[in-house]
C-alpha cells in the first residue's frame, strides 16, 4: 500500500463476498488499519454506501485521514475500541448497520513502528498499547503480575511450551532491575529457553510478545464484548465477520456464533424451556475460511487467518 503504511489484507475478496455488499448499505468496519476493508467496503456499495471506519490507533486514523479523501461523504472515521460498537455508533446516531467486519490483532505498520514494542526485532520500551492513551503498558504487566498470572499468559495467549521457565526468569530479572526495554525482554527469553528447543521454529520471541500484546490490549475481552454487542447493532438480513488470527479467538467467534443461532439455550434434558433465549443471527460459515494457496505464496500471515461470518435474523 502507499504512504509507507503497508498492511497486506487477508481474505479481502471472501470477506467482502460473504458480508453480501450492496449498493447504498452502511456498513462498519471496526479495525480499520491500513482501510484494506474499508476501502473494499467503500468500493462495492458505491456510488452512495457509507462506512463507519473505528480504530482504536490514532495512527491508523491518521492515514485514513489522507487516503480517505476521495470518500469523505462516505466515510465516517472513529477513534474507539469495537468492544464499545453500540455505543461508538450511538454517538453517531446510528443504531443498526447492515454489515460489521473486524479483522483482530496488529497491522504490519504497527510491528514495524519500531518505537511502540510491538516487536522483537527492534529495541524499544515495553510499551504494546494499541491505544495510546490506554494506561497500562508491557512493562507494567511484565514487572508487577506474579508468576503464575504470567506462565498462565505466555502459556494460553502464546501457545509457549517453556511458558513456566520464561516466567520464571521474568521474576528473577526484575528482582536485580525492572524490564524496561524489549532488548532486556528477549535476552530473558533466550536465556529460558533451552538452546535446542530455539535452534527450530520462529524467533523463540514470538510467542511471548504475541502473549504480552493479547494480554496489554485486553483483546479476548474486547472480542467478547464486541461479540455479545453485535446482533442488536445489525439489521436484520444484515452480516458480521469476523477474522482471527489465535485459536482462543476462533473458538469464541464460533461459540458466540453457535449460542446466537440457538432457539433455546436450558441445560440438556430440561423438561420445558425456561431460558427465554431467542436466535439471533444465522451461522454463515460452517467451517472457517481460511486463505487460498497464491493469498498465502503472497502474504504468510494469512496462513493462521481464519474468517467467520453470521447473519441478523
Ligand atoms: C489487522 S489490523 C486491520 C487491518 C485492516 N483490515 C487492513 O486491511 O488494513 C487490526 C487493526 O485493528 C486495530 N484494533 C485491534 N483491536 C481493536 C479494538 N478492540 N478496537 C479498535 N481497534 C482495534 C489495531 O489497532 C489495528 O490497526
Amino acid at each position: 500500500m502507499e504512504m509507507g503504511f503497508a498492511h497486506l489484507t487477508v481474505l479481502l475478496e471472501e470477506t467482502i463476498s460473504l458480508l453480501q455488499v450492496r449498493q447504498g448499505g452502511l456498513y462498519v468496519d471496526g479495525t480499520l488499519g491500513g482501510g484494506g476493508h474499508t476501502r473494499a467496503l467503500l468500493e462495492a456499495s458505491q456510488p452512495d454506501g457509507r462506512v463507519v471506519a473505528i480504530d482504536q490507533d490514532r495512527m491508523a486514523l491518521d492515514y485514513a485521514r489522507e487516503w480517505g479523501k476521495p470518500y469523505a461523504h462516505r466515510l465516517q472515521l472513529v477513534k474507539g475500541n469495537f468492544r464499545h460498537l453500540p455505543q461508538l455508533l450511538g454517538y453517531i446516531g446510528i443504531e443498526r448497520v447492515d454489515g460489521v467486519i473486524c479483522d483482530l490483532g496488529v497491522s504490519s505498520p504497527q510491528l514495524d513502528e519500531g518505537e511502540r514494542g510491538f516487536s522483537y526485532q527492534h529495541d524499544a520500551v515495553l510499551d504494546m498499547r494499541m491505544d495510546e492513551m490506554a494506561n497500562f503498558t508491557a512493562k507494567d504487566l511484565l514487572n508487577t503480575w506474579d508468576q503464575v498470572d504470567l506462565t498462565r499468559v505466555f502459556r494460553d495467549y502464546g501457545e509457549e511450551k517453556w511458558s513456566a521457565r520464561v516466567a520464571e526468569r521474568v521474576v528473577q530479572a526484575r528482582q536485580r532491575k525492572p524490564l524496561a526495554t524489549t532488548g532486556e525482554l528477549v535476552d530473558v527469553i533466550k536465556a529460558a529457553i533451552p538452546a535446542a528447543a530455539r535452534r527450530t521454529g520462529p524467533h523463540p520471541a514470538r510467542r511471548i510478545f504475541q502473549a504480552l500484546r493479547i494480554a496489554v490490549n485486553d483483546e479476548l475481552g474486547a472480542l467478547r464484548d464486541l461479540l455479545e454487542a453485535v446482533p442488536s447493532c445489525l439489521n436484520a438480513g444484515g452480516r458480521v465477520a469476523v477474522i482471527t488470527f489465535h485459536s482462543l479467538e476462533d473458538r469464541m467467534v464460533k461459540k458466540a456464533f453457535q449460542y446466537e443461532a440457538k432457539e433455546c439455550v436450558c441445560p440438556p434434558h430440561t423438561p420445558k424451556c425456561v431460558c427465554g433465549h431467542k436466535a439471533q443471527l444465522n451461522v454463515i460459515t460452517r467451517r472457517p475460511v481460511q486463505a487460498g494457496e497464491e493469498e498465502l505464496d503472497a502474504n504468510p500471515r494469512a496462513r493462521s487467518a481464519k474468517l467467520r461470518v453470521a447473519e441478523k435474523l
